[in-house]
């Protein structure tokens, strides 16, 4: 995926993670979404940052079992406490002529506020803001 660097994470969608339907449930990519821009809000924010808000989450194709999906995530903003994720999912899937596809499935955006031990919003390091070009923004 353009410009998005490495996936966060991979993980393979399992048959437990499945709706009525049979295809994988919104909540469990929205789990995986989640646990990616962690990874990359932690780089700003290393002790602990939670969750404040998830927008645009916009599901463009269905997961199936056995698809490996991968959670690209990187920072657009960084405020005093708040730093805003964006996260992209592909998955990897062999078609029917057994041919590896990579589709582009959900898209979200997530804000985390970092946070101290008991859970009280905590301020951006301005050094760690430096160090990853955030400084002004
Ligand atoms: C995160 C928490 C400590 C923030 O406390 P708060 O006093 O409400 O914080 P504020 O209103 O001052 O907002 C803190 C930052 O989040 C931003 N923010 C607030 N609401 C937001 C929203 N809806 N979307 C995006 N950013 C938001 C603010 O702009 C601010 O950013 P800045 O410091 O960079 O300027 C508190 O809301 C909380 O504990 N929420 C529960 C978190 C949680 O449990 N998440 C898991 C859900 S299962």
């Amino acid at each position: 995926m353009k410009d998005m660097g490495e996936p966060k994470l991979k993980i393979v969608a399992m048959p437990k993670d499945t709706n009525s339907a049979g295809n994988i449930f919104g909540g469990w990519i929205l789990s995986q979404i989640d646990s990616a821009g962690v990874i990359a809000a932690r780089e700003l924010s290393p002790e602990r940052v939670v969750t404040i808000s998830m927008e645009q989450v916009v599901f463009k194709q269905p997961v199936f079992i056995g698809d490996i999906i991968s959670c690209y995530a990187k920072i657009l903003k960084v405020g005093t406490t708040s730093i805003k994720v964006q996260v992209e999912v592909v998955a990897q899937r062999v078609d029917k002529l057994g041919c590896m596809a990579c589709i582009h499935v959900t898209s979200a955006t997530v804000t985390y506020v970092s946070v101290d031990r008991e859970g009280n919003k905590k301020p951006i390091s301005e050094e760690l803001k430096k160090i990853h070009g955030f400084l002004n923004s």
